[in-house]
């Protein structure tokens, strides 16, 4: 058993309000399934005038991505051939409509390495691209994962039953980012409040950073103050606080709310299949293919977008530069040109690589810690809960939301 200070589990409840965390700016409202939109807007074309949400039937969200911006003429993709040529030409298809200055006093999450290009997107990939590779699974889980997983079953075990969207998935990924920050358990939720107030963020950080450029330890704020940055010239120069900062607002905007709801749709999708669940808990061989099927058949974020920045005939039609090309990879990921019966949950079919964590050059950096999270997470749930099951007197878990799709509650009983 671990000796941290468990979490508050009141305070993660607040924190992680469950239908507060389907916002509306990202479509939180809409409760429908859009799975048959999207088969019907792909048998017509790759590629559409128009976004993804209204052109699902939701006049929804206002905010996300590459949305609004009124003044640009908008496209979206709903083929898998379509996206995956998207993603193979980032200089056309670029991250972000403007340049990224990390230094200019902005911290946010799209201020940051996800909104740079080409060779100095490459550049600052690097320096964190060795903490993020398959081979490094094992630091993120024996260092923070399997403490936070057990950590938060030891607080439920007792109980017979638990609501594991909140009270499990959604702490364990923050619990896990934070960790890697060196930031003690009993700051952790402080930081991801402070999400949405950056000095806070700051103040809670900086002493964090100051103390590891005086003495590094085996974490990953340790990593980034001593990395060295390579400009053109080919002079190296460490990272300024502000481009701290910058990445720790990015791993923890990025890594967090994704993991958390793409963990409670797996957990989902197996516990309404009580016999899929059954052949998981006796051949952990499955569970891998369980998560990566999840990926495919319902990711968290369906879409991404892209900003033109040239006129270019694409998929039968013409877009010119300036424009933004949405690419539903929620579409594209049961596109039924690569994956047969794609509308089926089925952990027994051949593998192939889906675009739930994107693809090219921004293809998700932190895809092998999440999966590593998932992986952990529902191993614990199997190994330590006899008897796992959805409790039968509530309301099962339904998937909704539009950009950011996820469970409502998991209410599970056992024992
Ligand atoms: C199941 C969970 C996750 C999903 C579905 C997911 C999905 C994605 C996707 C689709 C992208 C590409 C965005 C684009 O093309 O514009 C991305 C990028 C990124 N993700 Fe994830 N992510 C997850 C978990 C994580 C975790 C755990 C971390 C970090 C600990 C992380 C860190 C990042 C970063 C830093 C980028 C930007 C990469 C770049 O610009 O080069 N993600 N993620």
């Amino acid at each position: 058993m671990s000796t941290t200070p468990t979490l508050d589990r009141e305070r993660v409840r607040q924190l992680f309000n469950l239908r507060g965390s389907y916002h509306a700016e990202v479509g939180g409202g809409y409760e429908d399934d859009p799975y048959p939109a999207w088969h019907r807007l792909r048998e017509q074309a790759p590629v559409h005038p128009g976004v993804v949400h209204e052109l699902t039937g939701y006049p929804g969200p206002a905010v996300f991505m590459g949305l609004p911006f009124p003044d640009r003429p908008h496209f979206s993709v709903f083929g898998y051939a379509a996206c995956a040529d998207a993603y193979r030409d980032p200089e056309t298809f670029a991250s972000s409509p403007r340049p990224v200055d990390l230094n200019d006093g902005t911290l946010s999450a799209s201020n940051s390495m996800i909104s740079m290009g080409g060779a100095r997107h490459r550049r600052h990939r690097a320096l964190v691209q060795p903490s993020f590779v398959p081979a490094k699974a094992r630091w993120w889980i024996t260092n923070w994962i399997e403490e936070a997983v057990h950590d938060l079953i030891d607080g439920f075990a007792a109980e017979g039953r638990a609501e594991l969207n909140v009270d499990f998935c959604a702490a364990i990924p923050i619990l896990t980012i934070t960790g890697s920050f060196g930031v003690p358990v009993d700051r952790a939720l402080a930081l991801r409040a402070a999400l949405r107030e950056p000095e806070e963020f700051v103040r809670i950080l900086r002493p964090i950073v100051a103390a590891r450029r005086e003495s590094p330890q085996d974490d990953l704020i340790s990593v980034l103050v001593e990395a060295e940055l390579t400009d053109e010239e080919g002079a190296t120069q460490r990272l300024s606080d502000a481009e701290i900062h910058s990445f720790a607002m990015l791993l923890l905007t990025a890594g967090s709310g994704t993991t958390w709801k793409q963990m409670g749709i797996t957990l989902s999708a197996l516990l309404q299949r009580p016999d899929v669940l059954e052949a998981v808990r006796a051949d952990r061989g499955l569970l891998g293919p369980a998560i990566e099927e999840s990926l495919r058949w319902t990711p968290t974020d369906p879409m991404f977008s892209r900003f033109v920045t040239r006129d270019v005939d694409f998929h039968g039609v013409r877009l010119p530069a300036g424009s933004v090309l949405h690419l539903c990879v929620g579409a594209a990921n049961r596109d039924p040109a690569r994956w047969e019966r794609p509308d089926e949950y089925d952990i027994t079919r051949r593998v192939r690589p889906s675009f739930a964590f994107g693809g090219g050059a921004h293809v998700c950096l932190g895809m092998h810690v999440a999966r590593a999270e998932m992986r952990v997470g529902i191993g614990a749930l199997l190994d330590r809960l006899p008897n796992l099951r959805l409790d039968p007197h509530a309301e099962p878990p339904r998937f909704i939301g539009m950009y950011e799709r996820g469970a409502t509650e998991i209410p599970v009983v056992f024992g």
